[in-house]
């Protein structure tokens, strides 16, 4: 397949494309998406087949104004309602109980839909111009890390994609928030810039999905059981303080052998070959976390020693994503 890379003053001819069945790669606050037609089953498909991505995982319809959740969610709580208008547009996906006319390829079966209005202008443009909604899975390879630069959407995507629409590195770097409304609470089933902190704030009470941390079998957000978010090299997380990362990776790593640090609060490792800094804030770990996840690979590092420290807020969201790009190989120091 032909793959056309254009700007945001190309929209009108990405809309067209998506009506007529095709796939869009868009920028978001969050990170990339590839858009197609919610309605069209053929076109929906096409997105696991681009992506390589099992077909019981389901989509995200992005919507272009507050509105139009009506048309696609039966029932939306008060609670709910309170969320949307504080966080939408944002980087805040909803699930809802559907209505009838959701294809089962978008939700995968279920009775529930995942509902975002993104805040970025490109993403609510071009859904406004195809007078469709969009469905949007990150613009990876099934497994990799989400892209936050349309470079690293080629690297991926190239010749299975009709369009990338270059745009801006991702503000964010993390996917959404995804957050179960269909009951009576909300229900945090992927951590993100929304915090439960913020959810709590808003609707007086939240709570995480149990399997947020950990691998299920059967979790609620069926993307949450495959591997994910993994660069090439195998990545194993070094968990504790400033100090006590450092002591135990100056004691137990051989620089003399292929490896790579993802260094946290300036850490310094002047043996090693391949130093990443991931900032000083769990808000640029986010935003660099998969960026700097793919920058490893593309210096063939066989194993990478990702820095971490927990912290409350954005915090829970860094160590979902490193967690798992990690296969939950962690050492606590
Ligand atoms: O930030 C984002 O959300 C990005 C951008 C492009 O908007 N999109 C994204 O999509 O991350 P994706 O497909 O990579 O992740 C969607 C997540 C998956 O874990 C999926 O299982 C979950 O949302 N999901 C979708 N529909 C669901 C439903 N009805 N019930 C539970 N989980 C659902
Ligand atoms: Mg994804």
């Amino acid at each position: 397949m032909e793959t056309l890379i254009v700007d945001k003053n190309d929209l009108k001819m990405c809309a067209d494309c998506i009506k007529k069945g095709g796939l869009v790669v868009f920028p978001t606050e969050t990170v990339y998406g590839i858009g197609a037609d919610y309605s069209n089953d053929l076109a929906v498909k096409k997105i696991y087949k681009a992506k390589g991505r099992p077909s019981d995982n389901p989509l995200i319809v992005h919507i272009g104004r507050k509105s139009d959740v009506k048309k696609i969610a039966r029932e939306i709580p008060k609670y709910a309602k309170k969320i949307m208008d504080k966080f939408w547009p944002g980087p805040l996906t909803l699930i809802f109980k559907k209505q009838p006319h959701v294809l089962d390829s978008v939700t995968a079966g279920l009775d529930t839909v995942a509902i975002r209005l993104p805040s970025n202008e490109i993403a609510r443009n071009l859904i406004k111009l195809t007078n469709t909604f969009v469905v949007a899975p990150s613009a990876n390879l099934s497994g990799s890390p989400s892209p936050t630069t349309y470079s690293h959407v080629a690297d991926d995507l190239f010749g299975r994609v009709d369009f990338i629409i270059k745009g801006e590195n991702c503000d964010i770097g993390l996917e959404s928030t995804v957050v179960d409304v269909s009951g009576e609470y909300p229900v945090i089933l992927r951590p993100g810039a929304i915090t439960i902190e913020m959810l709590i704030e808003v609707a007086g009470y939240a709570e995480f999905d149990k399997n947020i941390f950990s691998y299920a079998d059967k979790p609620k957000c069926p993307g949450m059981k495959y591997t994910h978010y993994s660069p090439k090299a195998n990545v194993i997380v070094i968990c504790g303080s400033k100090e006590d990362r450092k002591r135990y990776i100056d004691t137990n790593v051989d620089f003399s052998k292929n490896v790579g640090i993802m260094s946290y609060m300036n850490n310094e490792y002047p043996n090693c070959k391949k130093v990443i800094c991931a900032g000083n804030s769990m808000d640029e770990y986010g935003h660099n976390l998969f960026f700097n996840l793919r920058a490893f690979d593309e210096f063939n590092i066989e194993t990478v020693y990702a820095e971490f420290e927990d912290t409350d807020g954005l915090g829970i969201a860094v160590k979902n994503r490193l967690f798992k790009s990690a296969g939950y190989n962690i050492i606590n120091v």
